[in-house]
């Protein structure tokens, strides 16, 4: 046999069709005119004439084949494309998948760190789990503070050397002993108070805390740059007030209230009645603290604040109840999709 008939029949056999490109691209290679089988065809009045015949023959049942084989896939691919087609009904309403949205804790603090990263701050994390120095001592907490009680701090059962931070403060304490001023950080972090749970407190939340040390930095210095935050997070029209207040590691220590966003001032029962909301502590940072974490307290000062996200984000959402960020109620949650 021709080997060249050979040669086509196994490619003939080895082609797949599958769709109409395919079967286009099978009539071009074995059926056109300047296929190698028709070629071949041409060739058969060339062969000698004792050898004629049969290549004729053989040739010819190769196009027959190559025929049939046309036929075949034309009416497989005809006859399943449409139906493939009807299948698929592109008017049916699609399967609704409701998509997940941040948590509210979690908006809030992404803003309030946002807002605090834009003027300079970078934000620093470390552990929950943590030990009384970088919590207590080091923030100049006196041994008798109620604070180290068991009845308002957890600690760790196994080794009551370690506890869960009350605040995120411990966190300015490991960023002053690692690193050389000037200094401007913010801790966001989720802390733990042994406290009863109600509608406005509870054992678990989240703060952000802030720390600035350089050359001579003031009082005026702090006012400024919480009056910028508060207009950024509660609008430009936003008035602040400091009030003197006590934190172990600040002196002076202050307590900033913003005007009642519900009543603009006027009282409320969100202000209870006297048009102000408290939203942070603050304070300049006590030359002790500094000295603790080895800062020249000479040479450098500097103020920290720290605030409970989800008290800003009560504020902010008008919410009135804190334990509704953790009960995880989907009804509760989907309406911050869009935020
Ligand atoms: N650490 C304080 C708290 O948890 C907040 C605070 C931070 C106050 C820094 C003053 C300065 O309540």
């Amino acid at each position: 046999m021709n080997l060249k008939v050979v040669e086509i029949k196994q490619q003939l056999d080895q082609f797949r069709v599958e769709d109409g490109a395919h079967l286009e691209a099978f009539r071009l290679q074995f059926l056109s005119k300047k296929s190698e089988l028709q070629e071949l065809l041409g060739e058969v009045k060339n062969i000698a004439p004792e050898l004629r015949k049969e290549f004729g023959q053989a040739v010819n049942n190769l196009k027959q084949y190559a025929q049939e084989l046309y036929e075949q896939y034309k009416n497989i691919v005809e006859s399943t494309t449409p139906v493939q087609i009807s299948e698929i009904d592109v008017t049916r309403p699609s399967t609704l998948y409701s998509s997940g949205s941040l948590h509210p804790v979690t908006i809030v603090m992404n803003q309030v760190c946002e807002i605090f990263e834009k003027i300079g701050f970078s934000s620093v994390s470390g552990p929950d789990i943590e030990d009384d120095w970088h919590v207590f001592s080091a923030l100049n907490f006196p041994q008798d503070h109620p604070a180290r009680d068991m009845q308002d701090t957890f600690f760790v059962n196994l080794n009551p050397e370690f506890l869960l931070r009350t605040h995120t403060s411990s966190l300015q304490v490991r960023t002053m002993e690692q690193c050389k001023p000037p200094i401007r950080v913010i801790c966001p972090g989720r802390v733990y108070r042994n406290e009863t749970i109600t509608a406005r407190s509870h054992c678990i939340f989240h703060q952000v805390e802030g720390l600035y040390i350089a050359n001579d930095v003031s009082f005026a210095d702090m006012k400024q740059v919480l009056l910028y935050f508060a207009q950024e997070m509660f609008g430009a029209d936003t008035k602040i007030r400091l009030r003197p207040s006590y934190f172990p590691f600040t002196e002076p220590s202050a307590e900033m209230d913003i005007e009642c966003k519900l009543c603009s001032g006027k009282g409320c029962n969100v202000c209870k009645f006297n048009g102000w909301v408290e939203i942070l502590g603050c304070g300049m940072v006590d030359p002790n603290v500094l000295e603790n974490c080895k800062i020249n307290s000479k040479t450098y000062s500097g103020y920290a604040f720290g605030m409970g996200i989800e008290r800003i984000a009560m504020l902010k959402y008008k919410i009135n109840d804190i334990r509704l960020f953790f009960e995880n109620d989907l009804r509760f949650l989907e309406q911050f999709v869009n935020e």
